[in-house]
């Protein structure tokens, strides 16, 4: 079940969303619906869209707008995606083939551009500054971070810090920015939005510590992507970080290895050195911690069934395997 299928509260909202991303991915070069359709059609968990639409509503808003917005940031996500999978040479996603393993590189590079445009289009229509500051600068902030993540990449010396920093970057911002412009919808005052901005943030920088971890502890068939796809990148997350900052000497050097040549030869002995130091359950801790500043942060909503949709959304990011 999808995290959100527990909450009819939303569903009507939910389909309205689904809709209007259906209607808006129309565009006369068949390509496009092809390549759009296939990866919006595979699902996805929708958390974006839900998170402004649960603060909107937690908040009293019926905007007419929080459709066509909760749509925005599931097209930008969708374009991250299909950019990502291409730069991470992804072969699975949603639990099938990658758009680019699907219809090659240049067709998802070029569709995540229609994506993110789309989405412009989609935003101006709003006729809100403020809404169309914060997508703006989120847009431009997740570019920065899977920028500097190809920076780290291959990096072992890569700490906790700048590690952190990309995932607020790639993943956080957007999650931050769907909670606020739920607030700014409902024009709610600025301690309220700052309050669900931090939510979202903290959530999202939750959502990825643990996608981090299952990307080692996951099954293929329930995250719908490869496990150990990270180390065969380089990619230095917290699990590994952990190894080089607790390990021994030669649990390190054999990390130090994985990440510089990104290879997956020596995944059992990681495996084990990652074991032995307590590494997920290091990430996991983290992603507790940042899951518990969220449901802190909007102590300042009232009470309701939505704000309760929050909460979960807190525990959830941090217990979910899928
Ligand atoms: C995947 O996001 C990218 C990350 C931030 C880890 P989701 O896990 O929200 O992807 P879908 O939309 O549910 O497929
Ligand atoms: C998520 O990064 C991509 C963005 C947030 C742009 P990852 O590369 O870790 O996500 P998955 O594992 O491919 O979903
Ligand atoms: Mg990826
Ligand atoms: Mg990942």
């Amino acid at each position: 079940m999808k995290p959100l299928e527990m909450f009819p509260a939303l569903a009507a909202d939910l389909g309205e969303v689904d809709r209007v991303i259906r209607s808006r991915l129309a565009s006369e070069v068949v390509l496009i619906n092809t390549v759009a359709e296939y990866i919006i059609a595979a699902g996805g968990k929708r958390m974006r869209p839900a998170l402004l639409l649960l603060v909107a509503r937690a908040l009293g808003s019926t905007s007419s707008h929080r459709h066509l917005l909760a749509a925005v940031v599931e097209f930008i996500h969708t374009a991250t995606l299909l950019h990502d999978d291409v730069v991470d040479e992804s072969s699975l996603r949603r639990g099938r083939q990658t758009a680019n393993a699907a219809f090659g590189n240049a067709a998802s590079v070029l569709v995540g551009d229609f994506l993110y445009s789309r989405a412009f289009q989609m935003m101006v229509e709003a006729d809100d500054m403020r809404v169309m500051r914060v997508l703006s600068d989120a847009t431009n902030v997740i570019a920065e971070g899977e920028v500097l993540q190809l920076i780290n990449c291959n990096d072992p010396d890569v700490d906790e810090q700048r590690y952190l920093t990309v995932i607020r970057y790639k993943t956080a911002k957007l999650f931050e920015a769907s909670a606020q412009l739920g607030a700014i919808l409902a024009g709610a005052p600025a301690a309220i939005e700052a309050g669900a901005a931090e939510y979202g943030r903290r959530l999202g920088t939750a959502f990825q510590l643990i996608d981090d971890v299952l990307d080692y502890s996951g099954v293929t068939s329930d995250i719908g992507k490869n496990v150990g796809d990270d180390l065969r990148e380089g990619k230095p997350t917290l699990p590994l970080i952990h190894v080089m900052a607790t390990g021994t000497p030669a649990e390190r050097d054999l990390v130090r290895e994985a990440i510089t040549n990104g290879r997956t030869e020596h995944f059992e002995a990681i495996m084990t050195a990652i074991d032995r130091t307590g590494a997920l359950d290091y990430a996991r801790a983290r992603a507790r911690d940042e899951a518990q500043a969220a449901s802190a942060a909007i102590d300042c909503l009232p009470a309701s069934e939505f704000k309760q949709a929050l909460l979960y959304f807190s525990a959830y990011s941090i217990q979910r395997d899928r």
